[in-house]
């Protein structure tokens, strides 16, 4: 028997009542802006019903096409012209639809290690094969790609694309320093090789200056940069955008999907775009920059009282994810079993690598947890990895 759809699945998934879930990296729902979202519906409905419930441009709608434009100008001084902008249904659509248009069955695509477990699934899902790449601190290491890009042109392989999250990247909180993204920008354009810049979080910004997006820095137009408005303001939205050369954003216009289905949820932008004129996105996104900002301190200060000197941890600056190293000879595996049942929940990193997966690694999302939680989830995992150690 099919079983119902159950929209909650995931979060109950959670785990029983009671447990403490560093799991989803979920936007809070408590920062949905839900009552500005239905003055805008209604205004939707009255003033534009017609165009908001019919097929829409295949480009996507234009008037928040250009506000996104004026958005991105203001705060990236990034000069968008629109035949360089398209809607999507959201960050991961766009992915899919990348996957669809520039790649076939069997060729190979390049991804951080470790990267979104997501994307790795999209990518199973067209039959590519994904090569990894360790991050550090400041991201790929660029010199372990130019070996990995010969090695797969002298196979006769046709590489789709590098695939990196450059900001505040799920799953290790990791930024790509400025340097690299010179550096990466330089090899692929020695190779011709498109660039996908899953840039979702580059808003949840909480200290310091945003860098410079690859899309900006690509002198060739081979950076396709998806963004979305999922993390901004609400994923049910499903909607987001993608930036690229006019002659690749229009490869993507002229598809299959946009032909016959028309540009990404007319209804979702016109509403959208009567919420962003109204003044509201950005004083939204300085808010939500606020409350996870809030969060990331309290699991960083918590993870600094309680953890035993020989973890490690990452320290973003943005976005919702913790990654922690565990000192040998513990696995994250074995960890989340006995975290699980003493009612506490996380994610093992393996999941995250496309080859061999390290081992030692957990993601900790900050973000959807009860902000009272995370202190107690924290000293309860520490005391976890206490215990294992000692027992080892
Ligand atoms: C790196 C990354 N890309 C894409 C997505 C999906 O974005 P969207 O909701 O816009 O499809 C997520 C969601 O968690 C993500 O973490």
């Amino acid at each position: 028997m099919t079983k119902a759809y159950d929209p909650l699945a995931s979060v109950q998934a959670a785990g029983p009542p009671g447990t403490i879930s560093f799991v989803y990296g979920l936007p809070d729902p408590v920062t949905f802006p839900a009552d500005d979202l239905r003055l805008a519906f209604e205004k939707t409905f009255k003033e534009k019903a017609s165009l908001a419930l019919q097929y829409g441009p295949e480009q996507g709608y234009g008037p928040l096409i250009d506000y996104l434009r004026e958005k991105m100008g203001r705060g990236e001084s990034l000069k968008l012209e629109r035949p360089q902008i398209t809607l999507t249904s959201g960050a991961a659509q766009g992915l899919d639809h990348i996957c669809t248009m520039l790649t076939r069955p069997g060729d190979p695509v390049i991804v951080e290690a470790p990267t979104y477990h997501e994307s790795l699934k999209t990518f199973r899902d067209h039959g590519l094969h994904a090569a990894q790449i360790p991050i550090d601190e400041e991201g790929l290491i660029v010199g372990r790609l130019l070996p990995i890009l010969e090695k797969l042109k002298k196979r006769g392989k046709r590489i789709g694309f590098l695939y990196l999250i450059p900001s505040f990247q799920n799953p290790s909180g990791i930024t790509l320093s400025l340097q690299r993204r010179k550096a990466i920008l330089d090899v692929c354009q020695a190779f011709d090789l498109p660039v996908v810049e899953d840039d979702v979080y580059c808003d949840l910004i909480y200290e310091g200056k945003p860098l410079p997006s690859l899309f900006s820095l690509d002198k060739k137009g081979l950076v396709l940069r998806l963004g979305s408005f999922s993390k901004i303001m609400a994923p049910g939205l499903r909607l987001g955008w993608m930036l690229a050369s006019p002659p690749l954003v229009d490869v993507f216009i002229q598809s299959g999907l946009r032909n016959m289905g028309g540009g990404a949820n007319p209804l979702i932008a016109i509403a959208l775009d009567f919420y962003c004129r109204n003044g509201l996105l950005e004083p939204h996104i300085k808010s939500l920059q606020d409350h996870y900002r809030a969060k990331r301190d309290i699991m960083l200060r918590s993870l600094e009282e309680s953890m035993p000197g020989r973890v490690h941890w990452t320290k973003p600056s943005g976005g919702f994810f913790i990654w922690v190293e565990l000192p040998p000879p513990l696995r994250a595996a074995d960890l989340t079993a006995k975290a699980k049942e003493e009612k506490l929940m996380f994610f093992a990193g393996d999941a995250f690598f496309a080859e061999s997966p390290a081992g030692q690694y957990l993601r900790l999302a900050f973000s959807y947890v009860q902000p009272e939680k995370i202190q107690k989830g924290i000293e309860k995992l520490s005391r976890l990895i206490k215990r294992e150690l000692l027992s080892r």
